[in-house]
C-alpha cells in the first residue's frame, strides 16, 4: 500500500528567546509578517500540500494560536452586519471547513525532537510532515510551495525527507548537517547527520530549513534518545537514529527561506513579502525608493 501524507505537526512549544522583549507575552508563531502570522503562512503551505489534519504542539501562552484558529462568532456576525464581505471572506479562509485543528501541550520546552514526539498517538503509523513555523518558506513565483514539492518526492520516494539548502560555511553552528550520496539534482541519500556542528566538524555545507516529512519509525527513536546538544531531545539524533534503519532523502527545495525566529531574518521577510503584496506592494516601493539610505 502506497504512504500519503495527510498530518502535519507544528511545533510551537518553544520559549522564543531569540525575539526577546517580541516574544515576553506572545507567542514568536503570531508575529505578523506584512499581515498575517507566521503560523497561518505554515498551515497554508501544508493545506496546499494536502494536509488536512494539522496537530499543534503548544505550551504555555500559546493560547493565541488555537483563538487564531477558531471560528470568531462575534468578529464573523459584525463583519456581516456592516457588509465587509471581503473581510468576511478573509477571516473565514483562515479554517476551511475540510481542515481539522487538533492541539496537545508540551507541559516543558525539552526540545524539538521531545515536542514532535509530544504527538505520537495523534500520527499513529502514518508518515507526517513537521513546520517550523519561524522559517517562512517562500516558493518560485507560480510553482510549487515547499511542502508541496517535498510530499511529491515522499510520493515517488516513500522515504522520509528533508528540506536543505547549501549554507555559508560560517553558519553550520545554526543548523542539523546532513551529509550522502548525490541521486540527482536535487536529492540526497543521507548517510550522516550531525545537530549543530562546528564548521570543522560539518561533513558537509548542507543545512536543514524547517520542514521535513517522516514516517513514523522515527518517534521510536527519538523516543530512545538522550539529551543532546543544549540539554535538549533533538529531531536531528531521533533522525540520525532512523538513517540505520531506512532510508532518509535530502532535498534541495526550490524557493528561499527566512528565518523569522531572527529578528534580521523577520525584517527580511516582511520588506520582501511587502513589495510583491498585490495592494500594499507598489506603495511600499515608492516609500522605498523616497527613503535617504
Ligand atoms: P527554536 O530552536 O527556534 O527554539 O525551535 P525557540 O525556543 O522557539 O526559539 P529561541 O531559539 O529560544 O529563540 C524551533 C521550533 O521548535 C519549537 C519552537 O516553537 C520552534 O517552532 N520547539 C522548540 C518546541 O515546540 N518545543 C521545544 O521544546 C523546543
Amino acid at each position: 500500500m502506497r504512504l500519503a501524507v495527510k498530518k502535519a505537526i507544528f511545533p510551537v512549544a518553544g520559549l522564543g528567546t531569540r525575539f526577546l522583549p517580541a516574544t515576553k507575552a506572545q507567542p514568536k508563531e503570531m508575529l505578523p509578517v506584512v499581515d498575517k502570522p507566521l503560523i497561518q503562512y505554515a498551515v497554508e503551505e501544508a493545506y496546499a500540500a494536502g494536509v488536512r489534519e494539522m496537530i499543534f504542539v503548544t505550551g504555555r501562552h500559546k493560547r493565541p494560536i488555537e483563538d487564531h484558529f477558531d471560528m470568531t462568532f462575534e468578529l464573523e456576525l459584525a463583519l456581516e452586519q456592516s457588509g465587509k464581505r471581503e473581510l468576511l471572506e478573509v477571516v473565514r479562509s483562515i479554517k476551511p471547513d475540510d481542515m481539522e485543528c487538533i492541539y496537545v501541550r508540551q507541559a516543558q520546552a525539552l526540545g524539538l525532537g521531545h515536542a514532535v514526539l509530544c504527538a505520537q498517538r495523534l500520527v499513529g503509523a502514518e508518515p507526517f510532515a513537521v513546520l517550523l513555523a519561524d522559517d517562512l518558506m517562500v516558493g518560485p513565483a507560480g510553482g510549487k510551495p515547499v511542502l508541496a514539492q517535498m510530499v511529491e518526492q515522499f510520493d515517488e520516494w516513500q522515504a522520509s525527507i528533508l528540506a536543505v539548502q547549501e549554507v555559508p560555511a560560517e553558519h553550520t553552528r545554526r543548523y542539523g548537517i546532513v551529509a550522502g550520496h548525490a541521486v540527482n539534482d536535487r536529492l540526497v541519500d543521507v548517510t550522516q547527520m550531525v545537530e549543530k556542528p562546528a564548521p570543522e566538524q560539518a561533513p558537509s555545507r548542507l543545512g536543514v530549513a524547517g520542514r521535513y516529512i517522516l514516517t513514523a519509525g522515527v518517534m521510536r527513536e527519538i523516543a530512545a534518545q538522550p539529551r543532546g546538544v543544549g540539554g535538549e531531545i533533538q529531531l536531528t539524533d531521533g533522525i540520525a537514529s532512523l538513517l540505520r534503519r531506512e532510508k532518509v532523502f535530502a532535498y534541495r527545495y526550490d524557493g528561499k527561506r527566512y528565518d523569522c525566529g531572527s529578528k534580521e531574518g523577520f525584517l527580511e521577510a516582511n520588506v520582501e513579502l511587502a513589495l510583491v503584496h498585490p495592494e500594499l506592494g507598489p506603495g511600499f516601493r515608492e516609500f522605498l525608493r523616497g527613503l535617504e539610505l
